[in-house]
């Protein structure tokens, strides 16, 4: 086929409502360092032996005698013993075996626990004694590590060190030196990480509370050893006495640090030293959260990444328990300090190198998973508020949409559809036919979720059972725990338990009399809150930390992962559930999580505000979600607290079609906001906004199939694009969408005329605003830098970078379903040498055909010289064949020129090419 130059267009370039809210987080609710013991104790550690200086010598060694190397088909590690000796007790050494593996991938692994934990003597004999060492059984996809084979490394030993040579071409060495303990990690002779470089290495070793003066060193504090003095903790009978870790990692010629989430903070993370107030990673049910803030939120990924031009590093802590990360980047030098403390658990870090950190995400993706392949439906359009009142609302809502045309794909039912919070049972009255609901739903493809929180309402059947098999999370006496949440008294499910798996799923049963689940629907999902765990009466509004969980472990080693653990059993659940029927992937949101999350769940940034500032801050939440590997992230649109103004609501909706996940929701006291009920013109404004998102779906699709077989971000820092340009380090309120080039700087102040957009690169950037190709604009920058560009109430600005191929659906439909056979356009953005290419990946979009059976194509299109070419991966030729009557409609070509091929007769299934000869000089690119 030939097409000539047919269309060408020269290049172009309220009333609001005033909300009346005062943010008051109560931070004094939560521990700061300076009030947690172990935070504290590590702190003075660190500031006596900064003080010493030289004159320090540390009381940890290694045992030069005790290390060798392990060897085995499929393992290598290289085991010791690091010594503790204790000033006071010249006789008593504290030994901590040391295990270092060099997994593939270019990561190295180092674990510490305690020798001689069997041996402790406590009153309470329910307590399970050993440092907690199963964190990485719940962060990790596979246990079976891979580890690279002995033959393929370097190792040397001699009385001071020992040092590990590995990688591809042998670029990285690893040396532990003996005493004072140092590990160097070098990339071609530059040392990269240099772990224990200020010595501040703290375990605190087991020790009868009656001697524990005599086990300080001087340089210790007991500082809350044996109590707890903070607020609503002190009930804490801190059966293990001081249990805490403490390492420092020195990131050389590193000065942008990315990750550890969940905080509501800048995307480059801050210097906390001079404020004293460290990241903080413990799971938290916090109330009205403030942005620039360093204390805890819901969820928690102890993933830190390092960037700068040629390598990023990643350092994962594989620790569940309450940590504090304290980072020094105020220092003359060009490194970046950090200080890693834990309440209790072993010493378990990967250091991770890279030459990219997109390199740093598929590596740790290769440990902990990459995310699901969602469901297609979940990335279309949720509606959500507290609460939609009964099945007339939410069949009302339902139509609503259809009659102002807005797409969506699922509604939302929040904890007031339960009767009295009984999870897994309906309000009668108010939802006397759930089946029957989702029935209606379905057939506009429509999806219903709804809640289930761990907290169980005691005294009905579903506690009872819980009670009565036993699997509770119990108090110290090992008697299921009672305390408060929604329903009142409750007790809450221990999903650690290998037991609680059953018994969950028995309560998702495929069954025509399940009604919670509505009979044999396929198109329920689920969402789980409040599963930090929040508990309304226990210290820091989460569980006492001295709770127990299956096999002995304290609640405070298993912490973080809690939410993890309750998450995925409802996935495991509803897998189980729908296995054999059309649609099998399930949904599920999570507000807790941790590093591993991805796998089986989506997470949003929990309880914001509906003012400019938490607009803004949801933006570097959600891209340092995807920096950490877990990519299904939004925020509440339009702000939970609190009623938007007009013009935030419809800037929110504009900037919300970008996240992964997007959902609006409101809390129960604020006023309905429905997309229509702004009014016009903000009802028009917002129905574009969604038809956006709904025409880029395979865009955004295509984006998750990447991600899930290599970490890659979706909502993506401009700095992945630009390693080499530095300003674009901190650039956290514009974004790409994976790989397709579209480059998004979203409005997020209000009455906003203009708009500055940062070109990170001298590729040729072309004007996407609001998905608009009519007019052809475009920049071409020498120097990178920032342009201006004039915006009104309608408009989301938006790039596409030269050199990218993307493909959008462009009709109006209901739902994510019913675009099934939509036809393709194809839109070729080319780049300064006149190249381009992309991918189309396409699935169901329902069931796990495309893992099982190869059900899916990658379609890449390519565009060169000689025209445009497509070219159909798939190993499943009936499946290929059943997309015959999918065509492309369209291929939109743009340059400086821009040239429509309408109706090209094409179909999305089959190679093609066409020969295009577009008269263009290089010079004009
Ligand atoms: C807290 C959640 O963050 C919020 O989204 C939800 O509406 C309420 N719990 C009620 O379930």
């Amino acid at each position: 086929m030939r097409v000539t130059l047919a269309q060408i267009s020269i290049p172009l370039l309220v009333v609001a409502l005033h909300v009346s809210y005062v943010a008051a987080v109560k931070d004094y609710l939560f521990k700061n360092c300076e009030n947690s013991g172990f935070c504290h104790r590590n702190k003075h550690y660190a500031d006596q032996i900064s003080s010493l200086g030289s004159e320090y010598k540390s009381d940890y060694s290694i045992d030069a005698n005790s290390v060798e190397v392990i060897s085995g088909p499929d393992k290598f590690f290289i085991q010791g013993q690091i010594v503790k000796v204790l000033p006071n007790l010249p006789e008593e050494k504290v030994v901590l075996p040391l295990k270092i593996s060099v997994l593939e991938g270019n990561n190295i692994r180092i674990q510490v626990d305690e020798a001689k934990r069997e041996a402790i003597n406590i009153a309470n004999k329910f307590i399970n004694h050993q440092r907690y060492n199963e964190t990485s059984n719940w962060a990790f996809v596979n246990q079976e590590l891979q580890y690279v084979k002995t033959e393929d490394a370097d190792l040397k030993k001699s009385d001071t060190k020992f040092s590990i040579t590995y990688g591809k071409s042998k670029e990285y060495v690893a040396e532990l030196e003996f005493y004072p303990i140092k590990l160097t990690v070098y990339h071609l002779g530059e040392a990269q990480v240099v772990v224990n470089d200020r010595g501040f290495l703290n375990v605190e070793h087991w020790r009868p509370k009656d001697a524990n003066a005599d086990h300080l060193s001087p340089q210790e504090s007991d500082f809350n050893m044996f109590q707890d003095d903070f607020k609503d903790s002190k009930e804490d009978s801190l059966p293990l006495g001081p249990e805490s870790i403490g390492l420092d990692f020195t990131f050389k010629n590193f000065r942008n640090l990315y990750g550890i989430p969940e905080h509501a903070d800048t995307l480059n993370l801050k210097d906390t030293t001079e404020s004293n107030n460290p990241y903080r990673l413990f799971n938290v049910d916090i109330f009205e959260y403030e942005t620039d803030s360093r204390l805890p939120m819901y969820g928690s990924i102890p993933l830190l990444l390092a960037v700068k031009p040629a390598l990023s590093v990643g350092l994962f802590w594989i620790n569940s328990a309450d940590t504090f990360i304290n980072v020094d980047k105020s220092n003359s030098t060009k490194d970046s300090k950090t200080h890693w403390v834990s309440e209790n658990g072993v010493i378990d870090f990967i250091i991770l190198i890279g030459s990219t950190p997109a390199e740093i995400n598929k590596n740790y993706g290769a440990i902990t998973g990459y995310t699901q392949l969602p469901p297609l439906f979940s990335l279309g359009y949720h509606q959500c508020r507290w609460n939609y009142n009964d099945e007339k609302d939410v069949l009302d809502i339902n139509s609503l949409m259809d009659q102002h045309q807005i797409p969506y794909d699922t509604i939302w039912l929040d904890i007031e559809y339960t009767d009295s919070k009984k999870y897994f049972t309906w309000q009668e009255d108010k939802f006397p036919d759930p089946e029957g609901m989702l029935k209606e739903l379905d057939l506009t493809g429509r999806n219903l979720v709804v809640i289930i929180d761990p907290h169980i309402k005691t005294g009905y059947d579903v506690s009872n059972q819980l009670e009565k098999k036993k699997i509770c999370m119990n108090d110290p006496s090992n008697s299921s725990y009672h305390g408060h949440c929604w329903p009142g008294e409750s007790v809450w499910i221990d999903t650690l338990n290998p037991s609680s798996q059953s018994f969950w799923d028995s309560k998702f049963s495929w069954d025509k009399k399940n009604k919670f689940t509505g009979g044999e629907s396929t198109n329920l999902h689920l969402w789980n809150d409040m599963n930090e765990p929040s508990v309304f009466n226990g210290p820091e509004t989460s569980s006492p930390k001295d709770n127990l969980h299956y096999g002995g472990w304290e609640h405070r080693s298993v912490h973080n992962i809690y939410g993890l653990s309750f998450h995925e059993a409802t996935f495991n659940s509803l897998v189980k559930r729908l296995d054999g029927h059309t649609r099998e992937r399930p949904f599920v949101l999570t507000r807790s999580y941790f590093a591993g999350s991805q796998r089986t769940a989506a997470m949003w940034t929990g309880d914001n505000m509906s003012k400019w500032e938490y607009l803004k801050i949801s933006i570097p939440m959600i891209l340092t979600s995807n920096v950490v590997g877990m990519p299904f992230s939004g925020a509440d649109v339009g702000g939970f607290f609190g009623n938007p103004s007009k013009e935030l609501l419809t800037r929110w909706y504009q900037t919300g079609i970008w996240y992964p996940f997007f959902r609006a929701h409101a809390h129960i006291d604020s006023r309905r906001r429905e997309p229509w009920v702004p009014g016009e013109p903000y009802t028009s404004v917002i129905r574009e906004a969604l038809n956006l998102r709904y025409s880029l779906l395979p865009v955004f699709y295509t984006a998750f199939y990447e991600s899930s077989t290599n970490g890659s971000p979706i909502m993506k820092p401009i700095f992945y694009e630009s390693l080499n340009n530095l300003e674009s380090y901190s650039i956290e309120d514009q974004f790409f969408i994976g790989s397709s080039g579209l480059m998004v700087k979203p409005v997020t102040d209000e009455n906003a005329n203009d708009i500055t957009i940062y070109i990170p690169d001298t590729e040729i950037y072309y004007d996407f605003t609001n998905g608009d190709l009519s007019k052809v604009g475009w920049y071409n920058v020498r120097k990178p830098g920032y342009i201006r560009k004039d915006v009104t109430l309608h408009d989301i600005p938006v790039l596409i970078k030269g050199g990218h191929i993307i493909a959008r659906k462009e009709r109006y439909r209901r739902s994510t379903k019913l675009m099934a056979n939509d036809p393709y356009t194809i839109v070729v953005a080319l780049d300064k040498y006149g190249h381009a290419e992309g991918n189309i990946y396409i699935d169901d979009g329902e069931s796990f055909g495309y893992s099982t059976s190869g059900e899916s194509i990658n379609v890449h299109i390519k565009y060169s010289k000689d025209g445009l070419t497509a070219h159909v991966n798939g190993s499943n030729k009936e499946y290929i064949n059943s997309l015959g009557n999918i065509g492309i409609e369209k291929i939109i070509i743009i340059s400086p020129f821009k040239l429509i091929i309408e109706n090209p007769k094409l179909k999305i299934n089959s190679d093609w090419s066409i020969q295009i000869i577009l008269d263009i000089e290089h010079d004009e690119l």
